[in-house]
C-alpha cells in the first residue's frame, strides 16, 4: 500500500478513478484535487464514506491545493476537457496542453519523486508534455491508453466468440486515436489464436469496432467521453505499481530506439512494478503491423509538433 496518491481532476474519469483506489486499497490515503471548489470535496467526503460498506480505510480527501498532494508517490493525471460528438482526441490539444502544463508544474514542486500515470487525451501528447515540463525520466511518466483499447477489444471477442473475457489474450499497440494497431497475431484464447476460432471478416469489424470505441460512447453520451472503463483500466496500472505485480500491460511509454522510433510516446507492451515502468518489450511485428505502428507513431509526431510548451 502506498501512503497517498492524489488523482488530479475530480471529473467524471477523475472521481470514479479515486474511487477505484480507494476501494482496492491502494493508498492510505487518496487525494482528489481539482480547480473546481467544492467538487473534489463534496466527491471525495461522498467516496470516503463508502469506505464501511466496502471494507476500506482509505481516507478519501478532497482539494483545490496542492498542499495536500505533497509528498504523493503516485499521481493519476485527469485534469482537462473531454470530447463531445464530432471531435476527434486531438481536437483537445490546444486546451489540455495549458492544463496538463499546469498541472505537471505543481506536480514538480510538490512531489518531485512522485510516478505520474496519465489519462488526459490525447494521450500520447499528454504524456509527451507532462515529460517535457517535470523532466521525470521514462519509468516515472506513462500513459494509459493501451489497457483501456485492449479492454474493448477483448470485450467484443467475448461477445463474438461467446468466452469468458478473461481467457482472452490480446495487445493493442500505437497511439491512442484511430490509427491504433490491435495486434491480431498476438490475440488468443487461452492460447489458442484467435484465428483459429474466427473468420478475418468478424476480426476485422471487432478491430474497427475497437479503433471506434470511444467515439462510439461520446455519440451516445453527447456532453462528453468515456470514464468507468478508463477509470478501471487506469486502476489497474496503479495496482500493478502498488503490489509489484511486474504485470506485461500496454502503456504509453516513451520509446528511445524500440521499434525503431525516438523521442515519442505510443503504447507498448510494458512490464509495470514498483519501479514505476520498469521496461519495454520489443516484440517481433508483421510487415502490416510494422506499418500500421508508423502510421500511428507519425500521427502522434504530427500532433506533437503542432505544441507549444
Ligand atoms: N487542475 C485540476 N483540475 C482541472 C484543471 C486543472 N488545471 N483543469 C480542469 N480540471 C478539471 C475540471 O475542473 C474537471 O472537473 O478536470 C476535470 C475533468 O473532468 P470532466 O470534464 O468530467 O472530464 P473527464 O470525462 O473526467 O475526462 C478527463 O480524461 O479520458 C480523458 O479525454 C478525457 O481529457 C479527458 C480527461
Amino acid at each position: 500500500m502506498m501512503r497517498k496518491i492524489t488523482v488530479v481532476g475530480a471529473g467524471h474519469v477523475g472521481a470514479t478513478l479515486a474511487q477505484r483506489v480507494a476501494e482496492k486499497s491502494l493508498a492510505r490515503e487518496v487525494v482528489l484535487l481539482d480547480i473546481l471548489e467544492g467538487i473534489p470535496q463534496g466527491k471525495a467526503l461522498d467516496e470516503w464514506q463508502a469506505g464501511p460498506v466496502e471494507g476500506f480505510d482509505t481516507r478519501v480527501v478532497g482539494t483545490n491545493s496542492y498542499g495536500a498532494a505533497a509528498g504523493s508517490e503516485m499521481f493519476l493525471m485527469t485534469a482537462g476537457i473531454a470530447r463531445k460528438p464530432g471531435m476527434s482526441r486531438d481536437d483537445l490539444v490546444r486546451t489540455n496542453v495549458d492544463i496538463v502544463k499546469a498541472v505537471s508544474q505543481e506536480i514538480k514542486a510538490v512531489a518531485p519523486n512522485a510516478m505520474i500515470i496519465v489519462v488526459s487525451n490525447p494521450l500520447d501528447v499528454m504524456c509527451w508534455v507532462t515529460k517535457e515540463v517535470t523532466g521525470f525520466p521514462r519509468d516515472r511518466v506513462f500513459g494509459m491508453a493501451g489497457v483501456l483499447d485492449t479492454a474493448r477489444y477483448r470485450t467484443f471477442l467475448g461477445e463474438a466468440l461467446n468466452v469468458s473475457v478473461e481467457d482472452i489474450q490480446a495487445m493493442v499497440l500505437g497511439g491512442h486515436g484511430d490509427t491504433m494497431v490491435p495486434l491480431i497475431s498476438y490475440t488468443t484464447v487461452s492460447g489458442i489464436p484467435v484465428t483459429q476460432l474466427m473468420d478475418r471478416a468478424t476480426l476485422d469489424k471487432i478491430v474497427d469496432r475497437t479503433r471506434k470505441g470511444g467515439g462510439e460512447i461520446v455519440s451516445y453520451l453527447k456532453t462528453g467521453s468515456a470514464y468507468y472503463a478508463p477509470a478501471a483500466a487506469a486502476a489497474q496500472m496503479a495496482e500493478a505499481i502498488v503490489l509489484d505485480k511486474k504485470r506485461i500491460l500496454p502503456c504509453a511509454a516513451y520509446l528511445q530506439g524500440e521499434y525503431g522510433l525516438s523521442d515519442i510516446y505510443l503504447g507498448v507492451p510494458c512490464k509495470l512494478g514498483q519501479g514505476g515502468l520498469e521496461g519495454i518489450i520489443e516484440v517481433e511485428l508483421s510487415k502490416d503491423e510494422k506499418a500500421a505502428l508508423k502510421k500511428s507513431a507519425d500521427s502522434v509526431k504530427e500532433t506533437i509538433d503542432l505544441v507549444k510548451l
